[in-house]
Protein backbone atom coordinates (compact mmCIF):
# COMPACT_ATOMS: atom_id res chain seq x y z
CA UNK A 1 0.00 0.00 0.00
CA UNK A 2 1.90 3.26 -1.01
CA UNK A 3 0.94 6.07 1.14
CA UNK A 4 4.03 8.26 1.01
CA UNK A 5 4.11 11.32 2.92
CA UNK A 6 7.28 13.46 4.20
CA UNK A 7 6.29 14.54 7.88
CA UNK A 8 4.15 13.41 10.17
CA UNK A 9 0.35 15.36 10.83
CA UNK A 10 -0.01 16.46 14.30
CA UNK A 11 2.67 16.70 16.98
CA UNK A 12 4.43 13.87 18.37
CA UNK A 13 2.81 12.19 21.70
CA UNK A 14 4.55 9.30 22.75
CA UNK A 15 7.66 7.97 21.60
CA UNK A 16 8.83 4.61 22.54
CA UNK A 17 11.25 1.42 21.21
CA UNK A 18 9.75 -2.14 20.07
CA UNK A 19 11.09 -4.65 21.85
CA UNK A 20 11.24 -8.59 20.92
CA UNK A 21 8.58 -8.97 23.34
CA UNK A 22 5.86 -7.60 21.20
CA UNK A 23 6.76 -10.05 17.69
CA UNK A 24 5.03 -11.77 16.31
CA UNK A 25 5.60 -15.54 14.40
CA UNK A 26 7.16 -13.34 11.52
CA UNK A 27 9.93 -11.65 13.80
CA UNK A 28 7.34 -8.30 12.95
CA UNK A 29 6.04 -6.32 15.63
CA UNK A 30 2.37 -7.41 16.41
CA UNK A 31 -0.66 -4.97 14.81
CA UNK A 32 -1.75 -5.01 18.12
CA UNK A 33 0.94 -4.01 20.00
CA UNK A 34 1.23 -1.01 17.54
CA UNK A 35 -2.75 -0.42 18.08
CA UNK A 36 -2.04 0.25 21.85
CA UNK A 37 0.00 2.69 21.25
CA UNK A 38 -1.54 4.76 19.41
CA UNK A 39 -4.57 4.17 21.78
CA UNK A 40 -2.69 5.16 24.45
CA UNK A 41 -0.98 8.62 22.53
CA UNK A 42 -4.85 9.14 21.58
CA UNK A 43 -5.01 8.79 25.20
CA UNK A 44 -2.98 11.35 26.37
CA UNK A 45 -4.45 13.92 23.31
CA UNK A 46 -7.88 13.54 24.00
CA UNK A 47 -7.11 14.17 27.98
CA UNK A 48 -5.08 17.21 26.69
CA UNK A 49 -7.63 18.51 24.79
CA UNK A 50 -10.30 18.46 26.86
CA UNK A 51 -9.37 18.09 30.34
CA UNK A 52 -11.15 14.92 31.38
CA UNK A 53 -11.26 11.89 31.66
CA UNK A 54 -12.02 9.63 28.42
CA UNK A 55 -12.58 6.95 27.11
CA UNK A 56 -12.18 4.99 23.30
CA UNK A 57 -14.86 4.41 21.70
CA UNK A 58 -14.03 4.42 17.92
CA UNK A 59 -11.51 3.54 16.11
CA UNK A 60 -11.78 3.74 12.44
CA UNK A 61 -9.60 3.75 8.57
CA UNK A 62 -6.78 2.18 10.52
CA UNK A 63 -4.06 1.30 7.85
CA UNK A 64 -0.37 -0.73 8.61
CA UNK A 65 1.30 0.58 5.89
CA UNK A 66 4.75 -0.98 6.72
CA UNK A 67 6.34 -3.46 8.98
CA UNK A 68 7.83 -2.14 12.32
CA UNK A 69 11.05 -4.09 13.47
CA UNK A 70 12.73 -4.67 16.33
CA UNK A 71 14.97 -1.45 17.74
CA UNK A 72 12.87 0.70 15.88
CA UNK A 73 12.14 4.02 17.53
CA UNK A 74 8.11 3.86 17.57
CA UNK A 75 6.60 7.47 17.48
CA UNK A 76 2.78 8.61 17.40
CA UNK A 77 1.75 12.18 16.12
CA UNK A 78 -1.99 13.44 16.63
CA UNK A 79 -4.37 16.10 15.67
CA UNK A 80 -7.56 17.16 16.81
CA UNK A 81 -10.47 16.33 13.77
CA UNK A 82 -13.14 17.63 15.21
CA UNK A 83 -14.95 18.85 18.81
CA UNK A 84 -18.41 17.20 19.44
CA UNK A 85 -20.60 17.73 22.46
CA UNK A 86 -18.77 14.93 24.37
CA UNK A 87 -16.95 13.50 22.05
CA UNK A 88 -13.41 14.61 20.31
CA UNK A 89 -12.17 13.06 16.89
CA UNK A 90 -8.52 12.15 16.45
CA UNK A 91 -6.44 11.62 13.87
CA UNK A 92 -3.31 9.27 15.00
CA UNK A 93 0.08 8.43 12.63
CA UNK A 94 2.47 6.05 13.75
CA UNK A 95 5.98 6.91 12.19
CA UNK A 96 9.30 5.21 12.79
CA UNK A 97 12.93 6.07 12.84
CA UNK A 98 14.52 2.51 12.02
CA UNK A 99 17.35 0.71 14.02
CA UNK A 100 20.23 2.95 13.19
CA UNK A 101 22.63 0.03 11.22
CA UNK A 102 25.42 2.46 10.36
CA UNK A 103 25.44 6.16 11.84
CA UNK A 104 27.06 7.65 9.12
CA UNK A 105 23.75 6.75 7.28
CA UNK A 106 21.22 7.19 9.06
CA UNK A 107 17.65 5.90 7.49
CA UNK A 108 15.13 8.62 6.90
CA UNK A 109 12.20 7.98 9.05
CA UNK A 110 8.56 6.27 7.66
CA UNK A 111 4.94 6.44 8.27
CA UNK A 112 3.59 2.73 9.21
CA UNK A 113 0.17 3.16 10.53
CA UNK A 114 -2.90 5.67 10.55
CA UNK A 115 -6.06 5.53 12.25
CA UNK A 116 -8.97 8.03 13.74
CA UNK A 117 -9.55 7.49 17.10
CA UNK A 118 -12.94 8.89 18.49
CA UNK A 119 -12.57 9.23 22.86
CA UNK A 120 -16.07 10.24 24.79
CA UNK A 121 -15.14 12.66 27.72
CA UNK A 122 -16.40 11.29 31.05
CA UNK A 123 -17.61 12.38 34.37
CA UNK A 124 -17.15 10.66 37.89
CA UNK A 125 -19.82 8.24 37.22
CA UNK A 126 -18.59 7.07 33.95
CA UNK A 127 -21.00 8.72 32.02
CA UNK A 128 -20.80 10.78 28.53
CA UNK A 129 -20.54 14.57 29.48
CA UNK A 130 -20.19 17.58 27.67
CA UNK A 131 -17.11 18.91 26.65
CA UNK A 132 -16.41 22.65 27.66
CA UNK A 133 -12.96 23.75 25.40
CA UNK A 134 -10.26 25.48 27.96
CA UNK A 135 -10.22 29.12 26.31
CA UNK A 136 -6.22 28.08 25.26
CA UNK A 137 -7.27 24.76 23.43
CA UNK A 138 -10.43 26.82 21.99
CA UNK A 139 -8.08 29.63 20.41
CA UNK A 140 -5.75 26.72 18.85
CA UNK A 141 -8.54 24.86 17.48
CA UNK A 142 -9.53 27.93 16.10
CA UNK A 143 -6.77 28.82 14.15
CA UNK A 144 -6.19 25.76 12.98
CA UNK A 145 -9.48 25.76 11.14
CA UNK A 146 -8.47 29.01 9.89
CA UNK A 147 -5.07 27.68 8.59
CA UNK A 148 -6.54 24.60 6.98
CA UNK A 149 -9.31 26.90 4.94
CA UNK A 150 -6.65 29.18 4.03
CA UNK A 151 -4.89 26.15 2.15
CA UNK A 152 -7.94 24.87 1.18
CA UNK A 153 -8.83 28.60 -1.18
C1 LIG B 1 -18.41 5.90 25.50
C2 LIG B 1 -19.73 5.76 26.28
C3 LIG B 1 -19.53 6.42 27.65
C4 LIG B 1 -20.79 6.51 25.47
O1 LIG B 1 -21.96 6.48 26.19
P1 LIG B 1 -23.42 6.83 25.53
O2 LIG B 1 -24.22 7.51 26.57
O3 LIG B 1 -23.97 5.60 24.92
O4 LIG B 1 -23.04 7.89 24.42
P2 LIG B 1 -23.61 8.20 22.95
O5 LIG B 1 -24.05 7.03 22.18
O6 LIG B 1 -24.61 9.31 23.12
O7 LIG B 1 -22.29 8.76 22.25
C5 LIG B 1 -21.52 9.78 22.87
C6 LIG B 1 -20.68 10.44 21.81
O8 LIG B 1 -19.84 9.47 21.18
C7 LIG B 1 -20.09 9.43 19.77
N1 LIG B 1 -20.04 8.04 19.33
C8 LIG B 1 -20.62 6.98 19.92
N2 LIG B 1 -20.35 5.85 19.22
C9 LIG B 1 -19.58 6.24 18.18
C10 LIG B 1 -18.99 5.54 17.09
N3 LIG B 1 -19.11 4.22 16.93
N4 LIG B 1 -18.26 6.25 16.21
C11 LIG B 1 -18.08 7.59 16.33
N5 LIG B 1 -18.63 8.32 17.36
C12 LIG B 1 -19.38 7.63 18.25
C13 LIG B 1 -21.50 10.01 19.59
O9 LIG B 1 -21.67 10.54 18.30
C14 LIG B 1 -21.50 11.08 20.68
O10 LIG B 1 -20.76 12.21 20.23
P3 LIG B 1 -21.20 13.75 20.60
O11 LIG B 1 -21.64 13.76 22.03
O12 LIG B 1 -19.92 14.54 20.42
O13 LIG B 1 -22.26 14.13 19.66
C15 LIG B 1 -20.14 4.27 26.45
O14 LIG B 1 -20.51 3.77 25.19
C16 LIG B 1 -19.00 3.43 27.01
O15 LIG B 1 -18.68 3.49 28.20
N6 LIG B 1 -18.36 2.58 26.13
C17 LIG B 1 -17.22 1.77 26.53
C18 LIG B 1 -15.91 2.54 26.40
C19 LIG B 1 -14.73 1.67 26.74
O16 LIG B 1 -14.77 0.89 27.66
N7 LIG B 1 -13.63 1.82 25.94
C20 LIG B 1 -12.48 0.98 26.04
C21 LIG B 1 -11.53 1.34 27.12
S1 LIG B 1 -11.10 3.05 27.22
Amino acid sequence: MSDHQEAPEGSMILRTIAMPKDTNTNGDIFGGWLLAQMDMAGGILARDTTGTRNVTVAMDSVKFLKPVKVGDVVCCHGEVIRVGNSSVTLKIETWVKPMIKDIRHPEPRFKVTEATFVFVAINEDRKKTKIVLPEAIRQKLALKDQLDQNQAD
